[in-house]
């Protein structure tokens, strides 16, 4: 192939890969159920555009969906605009700061219609340099009069698997994709989302860590830019921009289905595995 044509080849490749194309131009076969689990290969996803998320393909039904908070429709993908010039891939803002995008969201954010009815927003709490962060949905009642993210009873079961991967509160980053708490802890809203979450993606630009932890279907989706239930991808791995991302269920829904802390702690098993981590005591019983 003449160098002009392989250019321009190279050029649709990438294009097909910001679109999160990639699984189906290089092997359908290879996600398939059967295959992907003898593998062990996770779906492919790509990389976001700064103010939008990679998206899912090719992840394989595996078990049953986990329930939302509501019985809402799922929000629909959204569409990744053909990348011009340098790959979407490598876009970060030159400088950031936690500091500057809390200040750039300000102290009265009034962007979505979530402002109307919190207390706080809850920006984020932890260690900046954090290897590991823990993306939850978005505030509770407690979270909003505290102005920190899962201190309520979700939060302290967080708390605990996070003591029983060996590690303490204070190592971790915790965040949500959703600053200021949805009324009736209804899920947050399509609008709400797209509002807020750039916010959060700068938070995870700035901190870089190893590993990102969607706590729950809102989280996943959101991150991974897709509708499909998170059952269907739990505890597979994915890259997001120099992340490893992994889903597991919310700790909420582990409140209400203890017998699936089994599968939530095999998820942080692996997490601690990529950070080299051993495990320092039992994790929450069921
Ligand atoms: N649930 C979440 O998703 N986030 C919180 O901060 C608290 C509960």
């Amino acid at each position: 192939m003449d160098q002009n044509k392989r250019s321009r080849a190279e050029a649709w490749l990438r294009y097909a890969d910001d679109l999160g194309l990639g699984p189906y131009y290089r092997d359908r076969a290879a996600l398939q159920p059967a295959e992907q689990s003898s593998s062990g290969a996770p779906p492919e996803i790509s990389a976001p555009a700064p103010n939008s998320s990679p998206t899912l393909a090719g992840a394989a039904p595996r078990r049953a969906p986990e329930p939302s908070r509501a019985q809402r429709p799922a929000p629909a993908p959204v569409f990744i605009p053909p990348a011009t010039g340098a790959s979407l891939f490598e876009e970060r803002i030159e400088g950031d700061t936690l500091d500057r995008v809390r200040a750039d969201i300000g102290p009265n954010c009034t962007r979505c219609k979530l402002h109307k009815a919190r207390t706080n927003i809850v920006f984020g709490v932890g260690n900046p340099k954090a290897h590991l962060v823990f993306v939850g949905e978005g505030p509770g009642r407690d979270e909003d009069e505290q102005g920190e993210p899962f201190v309520g009873r979700a939060g302290k079961l967080l708390t605990q698997m996070i003591e029983a991967m060996g590690l303490r509160r204070q190592d971790v980053y915790i965040c949500n994709v959703v600053k200021c708490r949805p009324p009736e802890n209804r899920l947050p809203e399509k609008d709400e989302i797209a509002t807020c979450s750039p916010f959060l993606l700068r938070q995870l630009g700035v901190i870089q860590p190893k590993v990102i932890c969607c706590l729950g279907s809102c989280s996943a989706q959101t991150m991974l830019n897709t509708n499909q239930g998170i059952s269907r991808f739990r505890g597979e791995w994915f890259d997001y921009r120099g992340s490893k991302l992994i889903a597991t269920y919310h700790p909420a829904y582990l409140l209400r289905n203890p017998a699936a802390k089994g599968e939530v702690w095999k998820d942080l098993q692996k997490v601690m595995a990529v950070l080299g981590l051993e495990p320092k005591r039992k994790p929450p019983s069921t």
